[in-house]
């Protein structure tokens, strides 16, 4: 038997809602199917947590969350307190604090799933995308001179090193030589962007010579916008820029039925520090409370998490039951159309997996 300890931080809306399915499904999961044990530590981290001491989590949050060996996220954001605190000041930080480089976002089109696209058949877009994490556009770089004045100037400076941009580009091939298909896409838009993105295209040439055995090629990120849309089963494994992996994996999720679907990892390869799991949603006030809220996209992260502590039998049992459960639609939240609430969704993954 394998300990694994998780620290668990439900957060805000329906943050914890979801989350506590995603725990259910992984503990059944990991129970049948590796003999692994899991621990679960709950941190009450979130908006509540930020109005009665004035932080996001305590001083010594970090540390509590370093002796972990992975994150179980749901979400943050409150409309009584501004995202540049609740996301700012927990979410963002995590990712370069513990080196999570990879954002890894599948989108995977599940039978029983409507798609937007006409004549996709289940299973025909599946893709990975795996999206730089720490620098880019989103390195926090720059500044304002005479801020809300007429004479306003702001620069925001984009960050890309050859060792950032390698290492995402390597943890992509990786992941699609052991793929089916063995195809990559590296994104970028290096004819407008010629400093940055070309030193990204210089990495993507180096790095590729070492995967022979994957088909690889570059394509520029309007192309690939509208090919999300006209020819998405084209994409295998795609690799992108922080602010261009953010936009494309919401296309992604949208061409695939559901943000209630969309799942996501924020890893550290080197497991230095624990890697992070959550749903690609926000925590939804419009629907937090009334238990409506889709929870696979939660449980489909927590399978990305057992992937990462390497109980992949659990990982794909999880996956498995969520698309027994899709297809046969007898269970379904209101976002793909049923009436189904939060735990009864969770019940019918828990069944499934059996
Ligand atoms: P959102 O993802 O929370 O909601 C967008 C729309 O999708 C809403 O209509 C919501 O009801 C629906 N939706 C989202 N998840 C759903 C689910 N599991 N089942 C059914 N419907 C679902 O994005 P929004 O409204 O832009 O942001 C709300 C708050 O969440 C903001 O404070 C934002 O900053 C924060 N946020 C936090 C993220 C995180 O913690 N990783 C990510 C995105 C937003
Ligand atoms: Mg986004």
């Amino acid at each position: 038997m394998a300990g694994h300890r998780i620290a668990v931080i439900g957060g805000d809306g329906i943050g914890p809602e979801v989350i506590d399915q995603a725990i259910r499904a992984a503990e059944a999961a990991a129970k049948k199917h590796d003999r692994a044990e899991l621990s679960w530590n709950k941190l009450p981290w979130s908006t509540a947590f930020y109005k009665q001491t004035g932080r996001m989590l305590p001083a010594d949050g970090w540390d509590t969350l370093a002796e972990h060996d992975a994150i179980l996220f749901g979400a943050v954001g409150d409309p009584s307190v501004p995202d540049k605190i609740t996301v700012h000041e927990l979410l963002l930080p995590m990712r370069r604090k513990f080196d999570q480089y990879v954002n890894l976002r599948p989108a995977y089109l599940f039978a029983g799933v409507p798609c937007p696209l006409v004549g996709k058949k289940p299973g025909a877009i599946d893709m990975l995308v795996y999206r730089e994490n720490t620098e880019g556009e989103y390195a926090p770089i720059g500044g304002q001179l005479y801020p809300q004045t007429a004479d306003e100037v702001a620069i925001q400076t984009s960050v890309f090193t050859r060792r950032g941009c390698e290492r995402i580009l390597r943890a992509a091939f990786d992941a699609a030589r052991k793929r089916p298909r063995k195809l990559l896409t590296s994104i970028t838009k290096s004819n407008a962007l010629v400093y940055g993105m070309g030193l990204w295209d210089h990495a993507f040439e180096a790095v590729r010579k070492d995967y022979p055995d994957v088909k690889s090629n570059s394509l520029l990120v309007d192309a690939c916008a509208m090919d999300f849309v006209r020819k998405p089963e084209a994409f295998d494994v795609v690799v992108a820029s922080n602010l261009f992996g953010d936009i494309l994996t919401d296309l992604s999720a949208a061409v695939t039925g559901s943000i209630g679907l969309a799942s996501s990892a924020n890893v550290n390869p080197t497991k230095k520090f624990p890697s992070m799991f959550e749903p690609v949603h926000g925590s939804a006030p419009d629907i937090a409370g009334k238990g409506i809220a889709n929870p696979l996209a939660a449980v489909l992260s927590a399978a990305l998490m057992l992937d990462h502590l390497t109980l992949a039998s659990s990982a794909d049992a999880v996956r498995a039951a969520v698309a027994t459960v899709l297809a046969a639609g007898a269970v379904k939240t209101p976002d793909l159309g049923g009436t189904a609430t939060t735990t009864q969704m969770g019940d019918a993954v828990v069944a499934a997996i059996g």
